[in-house]
């Protein structure tokens, strides 16, 4: 016989659902909305998409938001994590606004607030303006601008009910896989564009986050949200060690410590000399500009090991044997504990929500309608245990967001990954909380889970 223990969270913690814009909403084209670089590249590569799959219709938010909201209520969410188009609010991206757009996230918002759920607004979840980009994207300087005007745009209309807010979603993703692996939009490949999207992407986070506190005229809490994996190297040998030193430059570090220290690290600027983008002292003053949380996504840990065929950085990610896999990525809960410390430990965020944290599962509904996750039950129990454990050592985590609240468009991996604690079923577009809403819906009841001895 196992025991179960019960972990209790701190009064207050925030149990939510991410989800964003484009995976989502759907109405690409609608009420006034322009493209966006995820449209281009869906309509204009779909073999860079699974089965050619797109956005256009995702999972019908933008018609079915209220009864997504009543979902929310149903589960008893404290939060809800969501993204907003900036090519729904800034057809062009800068310039003329449009007032339906806004429109559409003001409803939302006070459908949530009516709710007592909390909206935590991301900005930028990947979704640039098509127009932006034909001017030089993320990785041209202007683009700095650009952000800065839409964030004052949303914030000046939000900003007296929105009390979260986050800048960026995946800074890494969006310049590296956007701008050098090229499997994500705009779909371009060139490495020395990628740092310069990476600076710009940062920079424009901390001029983001001057203009959503001005514009809001009220004491809000602005952050970013960072993918972040623990790396571990695949042996003991010297060569994969510094192979997992220098993953971890590129994934963690070139992230954390700009915004924190206000400079790219030294190990990074040997590695990748003079294609790592220069820092004046107006541009550190600006990444640095003081944050009031940072948001972590956790998935998996990274194992690298030493590769000399991948140029310059010479590595390459290894899938341990032995370990348990979803259908994208090992299993792997420490990582989540490790994570949270390393973290704290390091750079000392005041507060750190964990923004994402999920697993896809080939779900599908069985006769009597439910929706049997156990898996993702195992997961989401597996890694709120860890969340708890850095709590409890110190971590200063205030809030915990499943990804995600509905199956949705999983970018390249189009429909293929539910990720949902709700089912979609994409031809009727018919909703069904799964067993893992339910589960979680429990833990948010009893503010913590129950774990086996
Ligand atoms: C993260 C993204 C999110 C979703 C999950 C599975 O990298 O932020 O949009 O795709 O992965």
């Amino acid at each position: 016989m196992s025991d179960r223990r019960f972990l209790r969270f701190p009064d207050g913690f925030i149990w939510g659902t991410a989800t964003s814009a484009y995976q989502i909403e759907g109405a690409w084209n609608e009420d006034g909305k322009g493209p966006s670089i995820w449209d281009t590249f869906c309509h204009e590569h779909p073999e860079k998409i699974y089965h050619g799959h797109n956005g256009d219709v995702a999972a019908d938010h933008y018609h079915r938001w209220e009864e997504d909201v009543q979902i929310m209520a149903e589960l008893g969410l404290k939060a809800y994590r969501f993204s907003i188009s900036w090519p729904r609010v800034l057809p062009e991206g800068t310039g003329r606004v449009n007032p339906a757009g806004l429109a559409f996230y003001d409803r939302l918002v006070d459908a949530l607030l009516a709710r007592g759920i909390e909206p935590v607004v991301t900005l930028y979840h990947w979704d640039l303006p098509q127009p932006l980009q034909d001017r030089g994207g993320w990785p041209h300087r202007d683009i700095v601008q650009y952000f800065a005007e839409y964030a004052s745009v949303v914030a000046k209309r939000l900003g007296d009910r929105v009390n979260w807010w986050i800048t960026h979603n995946e800074p890494f993703v969006m310049a590296l896989l956007g701008y050098f692996f090229g499997d994500f939009a705009p779909g371009i490949q060139d490495f020395p564009a990628a740092l310069q999207a990476v600076h710009h992407l940062l920079l424009s986070h901390g001029h983001a986050v001057e203009a959503i506190r001005a514009a809001a005229g009220r004491p809000v809490r602005v952050g970013i949200t960072l993918n972040l994996s623990p790396v571990h190297p695949a042996t003991d040998s010297e060569a994969d060690r510094l192979a997992a030193q220098r993953m971890d430059g590129i994934l963690n570090r070139m992230f954390l410590d700009p915004i924190f220290f206000g400079r790219y690290p030294e190990d990074m600027q040997a590695l990748l000399g003079s294609l790592i983008p220069e820092v004046s002292p107006e541009d550190a003053r600006y990444l640095t500009t003081p944050m009031d949380f940072l948001g972590v996504n956790y998935y998996s840990r990274a194992v690298a090991r030493h590769d000399p065929s991948f140029p310059i950085v010479e590595l390459a990610q290894v899938q341990p044997e032995g370990s348990e896999y979803s259908q994208m990525w090992e299993i792997y809960p420490p990582g989540m504990y490790e994570l949270l410390m390393r973290v704290w430990k390091d750079y000392r965020p005041p507060v750190i929500l964990v923004t994402e944290n999920g697993i896809p599962v080939p779900d599908g509904v069985d006769l009597d309608g439910r929706v049997r996750d156990e898996r993702r039950i195992r997961y989401l129990r597996d890694h709120i245990a860890q969340v708890h454990r850095a709590l409890t050592d110190g971590a200063p985590v205030q809030g915990y967001f499943v990804w995600s609240l509905l199956d949705n468009f999983e970018w390249a991996h189009g429909y293929r990954m539910r990720f949902g604690l709700v089912y979609v079923d994409y031809d009727t577009q018919k909703r069904y909380i799964k067993d893992s809403g339910r589960w979680y819906a429990g833990v948010i009841r009893e503010n913590g889970v129950w774990v086996e001895e």
